[in-house]
């Protein structure tokens, strides 16, 4: 026996999260999703996991790949987030016009250059749960930008309040 859909969004909704972008491909061909469901899992070896939807382009260019970057949303990155959540209909590589993307050192995936963090990482496992693949990535480089995070909570976008307080 299970709670609802309902009951699961409702208690997940009051579940405050940073955002982020997760990517895959490489220059030309590049796909990514708006994500919440990333955490870190281990230091040693340098571990985190992204939980992305099996229908979407980007969980099975991860598959094919076995490479992903995730990246930390800063709070001027709300339009973006938007744009890689599918709101407005862009998708695929259409989604890459908005935001500063390059392509990171190692592998060429998609990095966002004034993201908080971006992380290109390598799929060390990759688990199927329910509607969702959990890919566990080791973490190969990273990348830096100073910048207040962007946070999603109760179904909208916020910003810390210590930002508000600092503008
Ligand atoms: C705040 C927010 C968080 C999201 N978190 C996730 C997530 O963790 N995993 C996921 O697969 N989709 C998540 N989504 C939904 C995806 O961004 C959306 O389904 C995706 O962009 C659809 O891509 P597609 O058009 O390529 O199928 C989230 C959306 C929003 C607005």
């Amino acid at each position: 026996m299970s709670v609802s859909d309902e009951i699961f969004r409702r208690a997940l909704s009051r579940l405050a999260a940073g955002v982020s972008i997760v990517s895959t491909g490489s220059t030309g061909n590049r796909r990514g999703v708006t994500a919440t469901a990333v955490c870190s899992v281990s230091a040693g070896p340098p571990t985190i996991l992204a939980c992305v939807n099996t229908a979407t382009g980007t969980c099975k260019m991860i598959q094919e790949k076995g490479l992903f970057a995730i990246n930390l949303l800063a709070e001027h990155h709300k339009p973006v987030a938007e744009v890689f959540a599918g709101r407005g209909g862009l998708q695929g590589e259409d989604r890459f016009e908005h935001g500063d993307w390059i392509a990171g050192d190692l592998h060429d995936l998609p990095i966002l250059g004034s993201a908080l963090a971006a992380l290109e990482c390598r799929v060390d496992n990759m688990v199927e749960a329910g509607t969702h693949a959990v890919f566990f990535g080791v973490i190969e480089s990273a990348y830096f930008a100073e910048n207040p995070p962007l946070i999603f909570h109760d179904g909208r976008f916020h910003v810390l309040p210590m930002s508000a307080a600092a503008a």
